[in-house]
């Protein structure tokens, strides 16, 4: 049951029912998450004020410069998370290695692992574009009350027990799903109050923009130039629109609210693409999946994919069902 303008909190509390091992410790990790995402969204409105964009001075292991936003995003979500004890580990594109959470006593039981993207978009800090952040949550594998292992991080996103982004944008959105479809919350920030907006999201099965890096088009494999030329040359409708943020949290969300197709392919430069599987793609199609729409490398559906490595890239194409096939179907014949 949803209503306009019922807040998160009841919403949470509403729908904590639906949830197959409802023990209250899902709504209270979307809870931490909740207000987590309040503070960086207080952070991130200052940004320009003080002294908190540029680099922090520090890569993170994937050769990436750290912002001071990445920074301060990734120990506002771990800190929050961790102070509550809800969760038994943690993975983030910021750290190299996933974090153990140590409990006491009954805090052993934690049952589940959180993996995220605490900041995405970072480099539009600066210019003062829309940036994300992007979690992913799954039910350990391993026994509640040893510590964590990588196996209890590296499940495929089909195992997910809920996912959802948050968009520092022209408002503050909260959105996710726990497998019964997508809500998106809106932030009063008069109120420190997220309102359901957007109750039951959906991508349209078609729509016309495409959202892809095409300075890298030379080193794209032919079938994603294909699809590039089809969108600008032959569909019905064309040309279709090209829209690129380079946030993947504002490009998804846009498309999946007017119709569109985000691709991150592989290309002669990157050979897996550049987005991240584990805290990415996973939640992003879960998200689109639960939407009505799909996700894939091109060839097979993300969620299906068995993870091997915490921070490896997969190429992503996301968005409208119909566009996403279409994409697919050039590439699986070139
Ligand atoms: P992050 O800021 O978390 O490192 O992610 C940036 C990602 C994603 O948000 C975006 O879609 C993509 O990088 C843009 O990459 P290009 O600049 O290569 O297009
Ligand atoms: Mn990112
Ligand atoms: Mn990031």
């Amino acid at each position: 049951m949803s209503r306009k303008n019922q807040t998160l909190g009841e919403f949470i509390i509403e729908n904590q029912s639906e949830f197959q091992y409802s023990s209250g410790e899902l709504s209270r990790l979307i809870n931490s998450i909740r207000l987590a995402a309040k503070v960086v969204n207080h952070e991130v409105n200052k940004a320009g004020l003080v002294d908190i964009v540029g680099a922090a001075g520090e890569t993170n292991i994937q050769g990436e410069d750290q912002q001071k936003l990445d920074v301060m995003a990734n120990n506002t979500f771990i800190s929050t998370l961790t102070n509550r004890n809800i969760v038994c580990g943690i993975a983030s594109e910021e750290n190299d290695d996933f974090i153990t959470i140590e409990g006491q006593g009954e805090d052993h039981k934690n049952k589940y692992v959180v993996l995220m993207d605490p900041l995405d978009g970072s480099s539009n800090i600066d210019v003062n574009v829309s940036v994300g952040t992007i979690f992913s949550i799954y039910r350990r594998v391993t026994p509640p009350g040893s510590p964590v292992t990588l196996e209890d991080f590296l499940q495929p996103g089909r195992n997910q027990v809920a996912a959802g982004y948050i968009i520092y944008g022209t408002s503050t959105m909260l959105v996710y799903t726990t497998g019964h479809g997508v809500n998106g919350f809106t932030l009063n920030p008069a109120i420190g109050t997220f309102y359901l907006s957007h109750p039951n999201m959906q991508f349209p099965d078609m729509g016309n923009i495409y959202s892809v890096n095409e300075g890298n088009y030379n080193h794209f494999p032919n079938g994603v130039k294909k699809y590039i030329k089809y969108c600008q040359e032959e569909a019905e409708n064309r040309p279709y629109t090209s829209r690129y943020i380079g946030s993947l949290v504002s490009d998804i969300h846009r498309n999946m609210i007017k119709g569109g197709i985000y691709i991150y392919p592989k290309s002669s430069k990157a050979m897996n693409g550049k987005l991240r599987l584990l805290y990415e793609c996973n939640p992003m199609a879960f998200i689109a999946e639960q939407a009505g729409g799909k996700a894939s490398d091109g060839f097979t559906p993300i969620l299906d994919l068995k993870p091997t490595e915490l921070h490896e890239r997969v190429p992503f194409f996301c968005g409208s069902r119909l566009m996403v096939e279409k994409a697919e179907s050039f590439m699986s014949n070139s």
